[in-house]
């Protein structure tokens, strides 16, 4: 469907401040047309207990809000509105993207925003649709969707609408999506549920079992980031961590090292290759020889996962390459989908353009 901007959109156009959100499960992330990324923050709101009613304006939502996760004082309760890359929450998300929207569109309010939301694929059409409500009601105009791996497709400058098949693997926080993108659609694609929250699950119950410590999800993602791994290190790490005895009840505290976290956290690991296994298995022939060189690039926070490239290069027998700043890449997608809207308007499904 092509997209010809009409007089009227281009004058409002050129008044507003279009947006491009990669509205994650982890972190939600604004670039702005011309300006790159302007807002970088943590998708997690406070609010009031047993209530959707967001606290103290801007001290409630992204950053400040992430600080209270899991140590909230009673009355207030740090939610994450999104649970594996679709809304759990519709109003505390829509009042999460409200905060986001004003706070980059400040001081335009009398027109508002274009908006491209990246969205995993896979979600149903009532969770497309869910998006796009939150995201008008929050103040945008017109929301166009687009599907993550084909965002982070574009956004790390793969040939994506070439006749040359692209393998692309994001990994965030609720959401591993896997694409092999062509001739700017996906060739084949699938989205499992396997991410870093998974990944900081694995550890929560490794602690709890081999070490009769509860943690936190915050301290657990703290291990997952210092000395988590997918692939052995050249130099093996160890750190002490605090939790609750859970003999005791009280207070306690435990060594670990990088090997048992690694153990730890193979299943996932494992299962997220095993699924770009099966994407590749379903790619057909001609498209997998554009492969074998061109290997598995993969972006996303859990891309940052220490080995994560060796890890899937090894269970693969292709090579896989972590791009420069994998936590922006669906962000910076949209911001270049926004810029290119007539050229890219076929990637849009057709119910997209609400
Ligand atoms: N250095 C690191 N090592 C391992 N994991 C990391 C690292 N840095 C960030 N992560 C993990 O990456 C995840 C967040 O990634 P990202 O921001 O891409 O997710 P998201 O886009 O919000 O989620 P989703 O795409 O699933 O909706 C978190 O689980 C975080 O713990
Ligand atoms: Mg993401």
């Amino acid at each position: 469907m092509a997209t010809v901007l009409k007089p009227l959109e281009w004058v409002l156009g050129n008044f507003s401040v279009d947006m491009g959100i990669d509205l994650g499960t982890a972190n939600t992330l604004v670039c702005v047309r011309g300006r790159g990324i302007i807002l970088n923050e943590p998708s997690v709101v406070a609010v009031k207990k047993g209530t959707n009613e967001v606290l103290l304006d801007g001290m409630a939502v992204g950053n400040a809000a992430k600080a209270m996760l899991g140590k909230t004082p009673g009355g207030i309760e740090a939610v994450r509105p999104l649970r594996h890359g679709v809304i759990a929450d519709f109003e505390v998300t829509e009042k999460m993207l409200r905060y986001f929207i004003s706070k980059v569109h400040e001081g335009r309010s009398w027109v508002k925003p274009q908006v491209v939301i990246s969205v995993p694929t896979g979600i149903t059409d009532v969770e497309r649709r869910a998006v796009v409500h939150s995201a008008e009601r929050a103040g945008a105009r017109r929301v166009y969707l687009i599907d993550e791996p084909m965002a982070a497709g574009i956004g790390v400058d793969l040939p994506v609408t070439e006749a040359r098949g692209s393998l692309i693997v994001d990994i965030g926080g609720g959401t591993t999506e896997i694409a092999v993108l062509a001739l700017a659609g996906s060739v084949v694609a699938t989205s499992l549920r396997i991410a870093g929250d998974e990944m900081d699950g694995a550890i929560v119950s490794h602690l709890r079992r081999y070490h009769n410590l509860m943690i936190g999800e915050q301290s657990a993602e703290r291990i997952k980031l210092t000395i988590g791994s997918a692939f052995p290190m050249e130099q093996e790490l160890s750190m002490e961590v605090k939790g609750r005895d859970t003999v005791t009840g009280l207070p306690g505290r435990a060594t670990i090292t990088s090997i048992e976290i690694r153990e730890a956290l193979q299943q996932p690991v494992r299962r997220i290759c095993e699924s770009i296994r099966q994407v590749l298995e379903e790619t057909p022939p001609e498209i997998s020889a554009d492969l074998v060189d061109s290997g598995c690039t993969i972006v996303g926070g859990g891309a940052l996962l220490s080995g994560m490239a060796d890890a899937v290069a090894d269970f693969l027998g292709i090579p896989a390459q972590i791009t420069a700043d994998p936590l922006t890449a669906v962000a910076r997608g949209t911001g270049v989908f926004l810029e290119k809207l007539d050229i890219f308007s076929h990637v849009l499904s057709a119910d997209d353009e609400a």
